[in-house]
């Protein structure tokens, strides 16, 4: 297991990345909305924020295995644009809608208060990698009792828990929450967590362009599948560092040693 970490621009730096050689990609790239992520990558207009989109995914899917999968999460203003870009070259499987749970608090008069994120679920062939036993939902107790109608008892989905829906409900992560850090636009665990490990096989390996804060990261070294990654902020590089040495240091699953090897990071 290893963790090769690059601050540097994903659309330069791929070429490092041996063809065919990546389980699975998720791409968490700027939304396209002016998003200040100390640099310009998100201060393109609509037009050039398309092109730019088919440049890396161009520069990306080259990367997947014959069975990989991709997950990109987008919003619905550059989302059907993206998506069926994406479907000249891979095959859509779903369409996720993150539900980000955010309280109400007055907002716009004028339209309805968006409260989700698009992420589409790609796959390179039909014998994609998928491990649905892996992310399954355990029925509460309440829903097992009212399945104890004889057609049920004994059924292995029941004991097995239920297959995650299209629609996942995961809050945000607001200033306070423990999983926060410095970036305005980071992902919770969970989510991604739930991609790793229903799409790249264990042992396999994740590659992510847009790091972030490195939620990707820290999903791909706790389930114990290698990971590449690129970032161009230097400081938010930085705290993709911290998580994964906290991660070693804090006693839960460990880090693989070659992630803190220098010449690694
Ligand atoms: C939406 S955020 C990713 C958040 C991440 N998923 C997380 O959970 O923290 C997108 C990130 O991509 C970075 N970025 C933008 N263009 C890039 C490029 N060409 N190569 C590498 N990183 C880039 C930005 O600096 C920003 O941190």
């Amino acid at each position: 297991m290893s963790a090769l970490l690059y601050n540097e621009d994903a659309l330069s730096g791929i070429s490092r990345v041996a063809d065919a050689s990546v389980d699975l990609v998720v791409a968490d790239p700027p939304y396209g909305l002016g998003k200040d992520y100390g640099n310009d990558s998100d201060r393109l207009d609509a037009q050039e924020y398309l092109v730019w989109s088919r440049r890396w995914i161009d520069a990306v899917l080259p990367k997947l295995k014959e069975n990989g999968s991709l997950y990109v999460f987008l919003t619905w203003q550059h989302s059907p644009e993206v998506f069926s870009y994406l479907k000249t070259q891979l095959s859509m499987v779903n369409e996720i809608i993150w539900d980000r749970r955010v309280p109400s608090m007055g907002g716009s008069t004028r339209k309805f208060s968006s409260v989700h994120d698009n992420i589409g679920f790609f796959v390179k062939s039909r014998d994609y990698h998928f491990d649905i036993d892996a992310v399954r939902i355990p029925y509460d107790a309440e829903t097992k009792k009212a399945r104890t109608r004889s057609i049920f008892v004994g059924k292995r989905w029941l004991e097995l828990g239920y297959n995650p829906k299209d629609v996942w409900s995961v809050s945000r992560l607001h200033r306070q929450h423990a999983e926060r850090e410095d970036h305005p636009t980071q992902k919770p665990l969970e989510i991604v967590e739930r991609m790793v490990l229903a799409s790249c096989p264990a042992g396999g390996t994740v590659l992510d362009p847009f790091m972030g804060s490195g939620t990707s990261a820290v999903a791909a070294a706790r389930h114990g599948r290698s990971f590449i990654g690129f970032e161009l902020n230097p400081d938010y590089f930085a705290i993709v560092k911290q998580r994964l040495a906290r991660l070693m240091h804090g006693g839960e699953r460990a880090v693989p040693a070659a992630a803190t090897q220098p010449s690694l990071l």
